[in-house]
């Protein structure tokens, strides 16, 4: 019955995860999927998670009722603010619409059903070479069609600038460009603020549809409005005056990777449209109710919890600088060992230059297959690190490791 039916390779991510759970030797390093581990290496439940938690489960009308089809409202109402901003002019003028979503993959595929349905432009997305792994099969499988633009230049191991500007100036006018609002991943390379207005006034000029996907909001600098720069200075003067998307996961920077927080937020013009807003709406919740009826409780309850009470929030940001200034000890702890004690061929700058959960090492698949066999240290083939996976007792084996490949 299934004819053409063929079984496919595992997910270059999850299947290295089970690699990596297999490998018996005690010494192995995982430095694959994205989720922030702590100096010891294990997963970290951050104290505003776990004080959220024991205030929602003593409360009196804590149950497991059915959230609306929008999603849990005080969630979605705060999560539109930390991504817009307390005082954000879109919000004010009730030119935002938000919906609920299975964390950011969620909201990338609500995005892609409803602009497939209903944008009347030019129905491509164009993504960033390279992009998350995720990001071209979620629109391939709504039959969408996808684009590259270029963005790492893997020479100067920096930004492709003119390669990025030349494709928005010569894509067909109202493409879907995709844009990692922070934290770019895989390279953990972001464009500096001026660089943004740049792309961003030349994305407006071509009328071009914005989707931002914004999954490490926080995690880049420890700073919540730093890491939203590019969203905001996009909507708060009206750079971009076509739909913007935002594709918004709670994931990594509430460290709630299983519970699928996040929302999708549509602002589809400067002006305020009610009318229009109520139709999106309408469609978003025909969207959900049709592929999973309701969003999850119990991960937005909890965000809810964290973001409505202004100790659990300091807190919170707090637990964002733990997270962030750890990573960015362990990248210039892994350079300082490249460069200066081990002297390992080539220039390592990039590591510290770059921001965010990953580091694009520049190190070749081979390289990296040696890594894994040789040292069981487990990164995927692109070379991309998760920096959140090195720590004080590893951080010299992983130099070593990395010393003797690119020496090998
Ligand atoms: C990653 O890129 O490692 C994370 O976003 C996890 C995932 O779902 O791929």
């Amino acid at each position: 019955y299934f004819p053409t039916i063929k079984e496919l390779p595992p997910d270059p991510l999850f299947g290295l995860k089970a690699r990596y759970n297999a490998d018996p030797r005690t010494e192995k390093v995982d430095l694959g999927i994205g989720a922030y581990r702590d100096n010891s290496g294990k997963p970290w439940i951050l104290p505003a998670v776990k004080q959220a938690e024991a205030k929602l489960i003593g409360s009196a009308d804590y149950n497991h009722e059915y959230l609306s089809i929008s999603g849990f409202e005080p969630f979605l109402k705060q999560a539109a603010k930390v991504i817009l901003g307390d005082n954000s002019k879109a919000l004010s003028e009730n030119r935002v619409v938000s919906q609920q979503s299975l964390s950011g993959t969620g909201a990338l595929h609500v995005a892609g059903v409803f602009l497939k349905e209903f944008y009347n432009g030019q129905k491509t997305i164009y993504l960033s070479k390279p992009t998350w792994a995720n990001h071209k099969q979620i629109f391939e499988n709504l039959g969408l069609e996808v684009a590259n633009y270029p963005y790492w230049n893997n020479d100067t191991k920096s930004l492709d600038l003119k390669g990025f500007l030349d494709t928005i100036k010569s894509a067909p006018t109202g493409s879907i460009f995709l844009l990692h609002a922070c934290a770019h991943n895989p390279t953990g390379l972001d464009p500096t603020q001026d660089e943004w207005k740049q792309l961003l006034h030349e994305l407006d000029i071509k009328k071009h549809v914005v989707i931002f996907d914004s999954a490490y909001q926080g995690f880049a600098s420890g700073n919540l409005e730093k890491d939203a720069f590019s969203i905001r200075y996009a909507i708060d003067q009206s750079i971009i005056k076509t739909p913007i998307v935002i594709c918004q996961s709670f994931a990594k920077n509430c460290g709630m990777y299983g519970e699928r927080v996040g929302a999708i937020h549509i602002i589809p013009g400067v002006e305020p449209n009610e009318s229009l807003n109520k139709a999106i709406k309408s469609q978003l919740n025909k969207i959900i109710r049709s592929e999973i009826s309701n969003p999850p409780a119990y991960g937005s309850k909890i965000v809810s919890t964290i973001l409505n009470d202004p100790t659990l929030r300091k807190q919170w940001e707090d637990d964002l600088v733990t997270m962030s200034s750890r990573i960015i000890k362990m990248r210039y702890k892994l350079r300082d060992l490249l460069s200066g004690e081990l002297q390992t061929p080539g220039n390592w700058d990039h590591i510290t230059n770059q921001t965010g959960m990953f580091s694009f090492t520049g190190l070749t698949p081979d390289m990296v297959g040696r890594l894994e066999k040789v040292h069981a240290i487990y990164l995927v083939s692109s070379g991309r690190a998760s920096v959140a996976g090195l720590n004080d007792n590893n951080v010299e084996k992983v130099a070593k490791a990395i010393d003797e490949v690119v020496r090998f």
